[in-house]
């Protein structure tokens, strides 16, 4: 069974909800209802992470309860979708990106189910699981069918600023391409409980220092809300697929 957990903005391009479950968890509340949404011709259900006003900021974000409680509705596969900034210099606003790598810089965030005397690793070679990256891939608009948006690591912050010109040299150095503050520790509690696990990103500014001067935060609105109105469709096609 699929679940979408996606940002504030795509919301508005969903059609209304057919019906809405809130459920607590050991780990404290989600973020929000989840709600059950038609797209196309299948039922899938929705989490906004940010809840359902756009509340919480990321690093607030209670990852654990949202897994958690996905995990309990019998989700098997996530498609989670994040607006980021774009360090590769070939991406432009307006872009998606299927990333394949992640670095993770947050701190201070409760990112395993793991308890404190069971030592349990698991496996975190490849974070985004094969098959969902692949059909949203096939799903990327036309103009998307190249390297730079078939590939990238997504570089998470922990925010809620943005970063300096500096910090994203580093990133760079490092090899991000993408820069986000929301996917980590989701991917990795999506693992833990056994959830395949992708991400589709939209790029909504240049990185800090990437183009000169500062970055113009009200243009990412702007770029959002354009963006979003043909990831829909898009969504459409990924939910038709993996159904
Ligand atoms: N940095 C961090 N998070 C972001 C950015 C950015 O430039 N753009 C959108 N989310």
């Amino acid at each position: 069974m699929l679940a979408l957990i996606t940002g504030t903005a795509l919301q508005a391009v969903f059609p209304k909800p057919t019906s809405s479950a809130f459920r607590n968890t050991p780990y404290g509340a989600p973020s929000g209802p989840i709600l059950k949404v038609p797209i196309g011709g299948n039922r899938v259900y929705c989490l906004n992470r940010h809840g359902l006003e756009g509340q919480t900021a990321a690093h607030l974000v209670n990852y654990r309860a949202n897994i958690w409680a996905l995990k309990e509705l019998g989700i098997t596969r996530v498609i989670a979708t994040a607006t980021v900034g774009g360090i590769n210099p070939s991406l432009d606003r307006g872009d998606l990106v299927v990333p394949d790598q992640v670095i993770d810089y947050t701190y201070g965030r409760e990112q395993t189910f793991v308890g404190m005397r069971k030592i349990n690793h698991f496996d975190f070679t490849f974070p985004f699981d094969t098959d969902l990256r692949d059909t949203l891939i096939r799903s990327l608009p036309a103009q998307f069918q190249s390297e730079q948006h078939m590939v990238g690591t997504y570089g998470v912050t922990q925010g809620p600023r943005f970063e300096t010109a500096a910090e994203i040299d580093r990133f760079r150095q490092d090899g991000c391409d993408l820069v986000g503050m929301t996917l980590m520790p989701e991917a990795a509690l999506a693992r833990e409980a056994e959830i395949r696990y992708a991400a589709l990103c939209l790029v909504v500014n240049p990185a800090a220092g990437v183009e000169e001067g500062e970055v113009d935060i009200e243009d990412t609105a702007t770029v959002t809300k354009r963006a979003i109105q043909g990831l829909g469709g898009m969504l459409e096609r990924v939910v038709e697929l993996i159904q």
